[in-house]
């Protein structure tokens, strides 16, 4: 099984579900069957790590986000992933647009697939602090929801 998380810049919200998504599967001992990816659909900050906000707040509830590094996302993603998983609407309608009619990865809304309070993970670029918290406080149960869901595919 293989997962895709797709944010804007790749430095906040994908890294983070990246993250956080990999140690619920580690918990779990199923990191031998789940790959796990981010990307962002701009290309501002490809290469670099995620922002120090993100790493900060991420690294106090016991994530370490340090080695990753932005990429952005590519046509070719929809064969190398299963599961394309969406920050908001607007990352979703920029992956969509360039969708091959080919492609078989599922493509969703991560919150949304889950029923959650809110169906898109708000940006946290240019807010502040507490924006980092909500954003790791939705992902973190977006990703009890999706190990869930994999656990029942797998
Ligand atoms: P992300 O956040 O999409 O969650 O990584 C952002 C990071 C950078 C920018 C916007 C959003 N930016 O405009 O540079």
């Amino acid at each position: 099984m293989r997962v895709l998380f797709v944010c804007l810049g790749n430095i906040c919200r994908s890294p983070t579900a990246e993250g956080v998504f990999r140690h619920r599967v580690r918990e779990a001992g199923l990191e031998e069957r789940i790959h796990i990816d981010s990307a962002g659909t701009g290309d501002w900050h490809v290469g670099k790590a995620p922002d120090s906000r993100t790493c900060r707040a991420a690294r106090l509830r016991g994530y370490d986000l340090s080695g990753l590094r932005a990429r952005q996302f590519q046509r070719e993603d929809f064969e190398r992933f299963d599961l394309v998983l969406a920050m908001d609407r607007s990352n979703l309608r920029n992956i969509q647009a360039v969708r091959p009619a080919t492609a078989r990865a599922e493509l969703d809304l991560f919150l949304r697939r889950y029923d959650m309070a809110l169906d898109e993970v708000p940006d946290p670029y240019y807010g502040g602090e507490d924006g980092f918290e909500q954003v790791l406080d939705l992902i973190e149960r977006a990703s009890d929801a999706l190990l869930a869901e994999i656990k029942g595919r797998l």
